[in-house]
């Protein structure tokens, strides 16, 4: 693994070899026990959007792994004037051990591995969202001791999270079904790739269908970064679409709520939902931490 682009790159050894070594990293974090893996080291984090979680959590892991990370707002690069990003990703390859970037198109994000030397991890783009997606399989591990043969059904858009759960839940041996308004489909390389596995992903317009048996019930935001615009259609065209107690009936009993964050309550969860289960979404987003970390030592280490 030479970079983290998408979780269509990955092989099931190397995702499953990244949460065990996140499972460690968060024994030693949680036992006092200093792991400098990456001494001094500096990561680059590019952002063309905003970020609590994925911000927060690369900067405090770099620091716990020894090294420093360097926060590179798109409006203060020169990438923000027009520099081209084969030329951004050559000069930062002089000066950094590794970068994350966070923006619209997927493209740039692997120009940016094409064009430079150094590892590059996607911290979100239109398309995809790995880093999220190993820290939920990591939880998804912890609370369930296993992921091989448990259902996750995804409910609601199209978006990153979709397509990168679909992906990296087949992987791992998981039942996928996904429910999504007409429209509002994943992308077609993730329903292509997802064609492989024909008795295991299911695709619906009906959130109750879709559910059905769901050992994790994961949703997102109707609206994401950069279709704000687009609030009001999304709402009608989701109605139906929140993951509710009524919802949550149709799921096996003992079934897990997640959520990348942030969350819209009354719109794709119910506050209900959330606090019932807000224990593992914050889990989940303490994941994102050590599942980064253990990306991180396995692009980086030298
Ligand atoms: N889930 C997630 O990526 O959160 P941020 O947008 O806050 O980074
Ligand atoms: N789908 C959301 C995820 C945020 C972490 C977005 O792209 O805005």
């Amino acid at each position: 693994m030479k970079h983290l682009l998408k979780m269509l790159d990955l092989s099931r050894e190397e995702i499953t070899d990244i949460l065990n070594l996140a499972d460690q990293l968060k024994y030693e974090q949680r036992h006092g026990i200093a792991h400098p893996r990456l001494k001094g080291q500096s990561l680059g984090m590019i952002f063309q959007k905003s970020s609590t979680r994925t911000r927060v959590s690369f900067e405090a892991g770099m620091y716990q792994l020894g090294g420093q990370a360097l926060f590179l707002s798109s409006n203060d690069l020169q990438i923000g004037r027009g520099e081209p990003v084969e030329d951004t990703a050559r000069v930062l390859s002089r000066y950094l051990d590794g970068v994350m970037i966070r923006t619209f198109a997927q493209s740039e994000v692997e120009q940016m591995a094409q064009f430079g030397s150094i590892p590059v991890i996607n911290g979100l783009t239109d398309f995809a969202h790995p880093c999220q997606v190993l820290a939920d399989l990591m939880t998804v591990r912890e609370l369930k001791g296993k992921l091989d043969g448990l259902k996750m059904c995804f409910i609601g858009d199209g978006n990153n999270m979709m397509n990168s759960l679909i992906v990296g839940g087949l992987k791992v041996g998981m039942e996928v079904a996904v429910a999504f308004p007409a429209g509002y489909e994943p992308d077609s390389s993730v329903l292509e790739f997802a064609a492989e596995y024909d008795a295991e992903f299911a695709a619906f317009h009906t959130p109750q269908e879709a559910a059905q048996s769901a050992d994790v019930v994961i949703t997102d935001v109707w609206a994401s970064m950069g279709q704000e615009g687009e609030a009001n259609e999304r709402r009608e065209a989701f109605a139906g679409y929140c993951v509710d107690e009524n919802l949550m009936k149709n799921a096996a009993a003992d079934a897990v709520v997640l959520h990348c964050l942030p969350a819209h309550r009354g719109e794709e969860i119910t506050a209900e939902v959330f606090e019932k289960y807000a224990g593992e979404i914050f889990e989940e987003a303490e994941n994102r931490l050590h599942a980064q970390k253990a990306v991180m030592v396995r692009l980086m280490e030298k």
